[in-house]
């Protein structure tokens, strides 16, 4: 069975994504995995190190708990988009390079991303995560406008 990964940070941007994506699945009989990344935000990683060991148990679980909301959110979009059932998941770490890294592991045919997501900066190219994504893919890519 073909396999599509979708990425989703929430934003309006990642809403079409997830609606593409979905007809997509839903036309082609593919199942869908979404996921979210909680970001180290360029973080020393000595000190997200740090932060993992002093257990900041309020920054941790506040992280999880808006990623997964954003998940089930998009999840429940998907399924009212037309998919069959779609697995969510949060990851860790750099966007581009988990996403890229689980659609490698999941043998995925192509991950799906918007153009922008919820960054504050008003663009007239592909966000820093979407660039990043595509430059280093060696998936295909489905870029949402
Ligand atoms: N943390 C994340 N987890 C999952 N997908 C993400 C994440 N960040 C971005 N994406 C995906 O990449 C798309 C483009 O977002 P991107 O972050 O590149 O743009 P931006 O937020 O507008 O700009 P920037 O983050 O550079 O300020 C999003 O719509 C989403 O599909
Ligand atoms: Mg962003």
């Amino acid at each position: 069975m073909e396999l599509l990964v979708v990425a989703t940070d929430g934003s309006e941007g990642s809403a079409r994504a997830i609606d593409h994506a979905a007809d997509f699945a839903n036309r082609h009989g593919a199942a869908l995995h979404l996921v979210n990344v909680i970001a180290d935000y360029g973080l020393p990683s000595d000190l997200v190190q740090g932060l993992a060991d002093s257990r900041n148990a309020w920054l941790e679980e506040r992280l999880e708990q808006t990623s997964a909301e954003i998940l089930r959110a998009g999840r429940d979009r998907a399924l009212a988009a037309g998919s069959g059932p779609v697995v969510i998941e949060s990851l860790h770490g750099d966007p581009a390079g988990a996403i890229l890294a689980y659609a490698r592991d999941k043998k995925a045919s192509a991950v799906v991303i918007a153009k922008r997501g919820d960054g504050p900066i008003e663009r007239l190219l592909l966000g820093s995560v979407a660039t990043k994504l595509v430059s280093l893919a060696d998936t295909v890519v489905v870029v949402v406008p």
